[in-house]
């Protein structure tokens, strides 16, 4: 059985991108066979994973999203490359923007990434689609495709009204469009525990949602690390195994298969 998992959150700089990425890798190192997919026009994950010029794949999430408008899906992983760490990526840049609008006028507009995943779901145990600061028509094809939702939130700032928006359209989609749509989890992303304002997010988080969402034990930590490895195009236990963070997303792991 395979679970997709969107990573979401429509504010940019939380850490989606660099969840996706450790917390494939951590997956695959557990032996799970995972595929990361980039659905990001930015294409941070993709370069996060060690491709440091999206823009010279002819074959991407685009291409394949294309090929399922039109019918005309052959090979359902022509645009699958397979990374130095043993992932499987599909691959995005910025021809994804296009997508916004040309999926407006198709029909079953929200449902064109769930037609793709289920012909390569049974390869997998795992897909984690990384998604763009926006709650777009790409961001919905996600949220419609998937499982469950993991939020990133920096707790640098005060996350409590874009969370409110954003657990909204959540409950929305599962109303309208996915009705298995559950939340993984809300992770507090770049903490750093010396701060009062962290701590006083934390608790707001927990108090606030707690009892209808479940917030992770884990906790990411602020770490030059974690920017570090993103910017190499490694995974953070490629980068540094014994840093904060590879043990924090090493935890991460162990609570979304449950056995932590
Ligand atoms: N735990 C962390 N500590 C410090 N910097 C981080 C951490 N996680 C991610 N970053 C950095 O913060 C920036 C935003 O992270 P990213 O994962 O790209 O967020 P998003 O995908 O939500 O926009 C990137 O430069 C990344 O390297
Ligand atoms: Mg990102």
């Amino acid at each position: 059985m395979c679970k997709v998992i969107a990573v979401v959150n429509q504010k940019g700089g939380v850490g989606k991108t660099t969840t996706t990425a450790n917390l494939g890798v951590g997956l695959e190192m557990k032996g799970k066979h995972v595929l990361l997919i980039d659905a990001d026009a930015q294409g941070d994950l993709t370069m996060c994973m060690g491709y440091n010029n999206p823009d010279r794949f002819e074959k991407t999430l685009t291409t394949i999203l294309k090929q399922v408008i039109e019918d005309e899906l052959e090979n359902p992983f022509e645009a699958v490359i397979h990374n130095e760490e043993g992932i499987d990526l599909i691959p995005c840049n910025i021809e994804l923007s296009g997508m916004e609008v040309s999926l407006v006028n198709v029909m079953g507009r929200e449902y064109i990434l769930k037609q793709y995943l289920e012909q390569v779901k049974d390869r997998y145990d795992y897909i984690l689609i990384d998604c763009s600061p926006s709650l777009g028509m790409v961001t919905i094809n996600a949220l419609a495709a998937a499982d469950s939702v993991l939020i990133p939130v920096e707790a640098e700032y005060l996350p409590a009204k874009g969370l409110e928006q954003l657990i909204k359209t959540i409950r929305k989609t599962r109303n309208k469009i996915n009705p298995k749509l559950e939340i993984e989890g809300i992770l507090m992303t770049m903490v750093d525990e010396r701060t009062n304002l962290s701590r006083e997010i934390m608790d707001l988080i927990q108090v606030g949602y707690d009892s209808s969402v479940r917030v992770f034990e884990t906790k990411i930590p602020k770490s030059i690390r974690a920017a570090e490895s993103t910017v190499l195009g490694t995974s953070i236990f490629q980068y540094d195994m014994k840093s904060k963070v590879a043990g924090a997303y090493k935890r991460l792991v162990k609570e979304v298969l449950g056995d932590a």
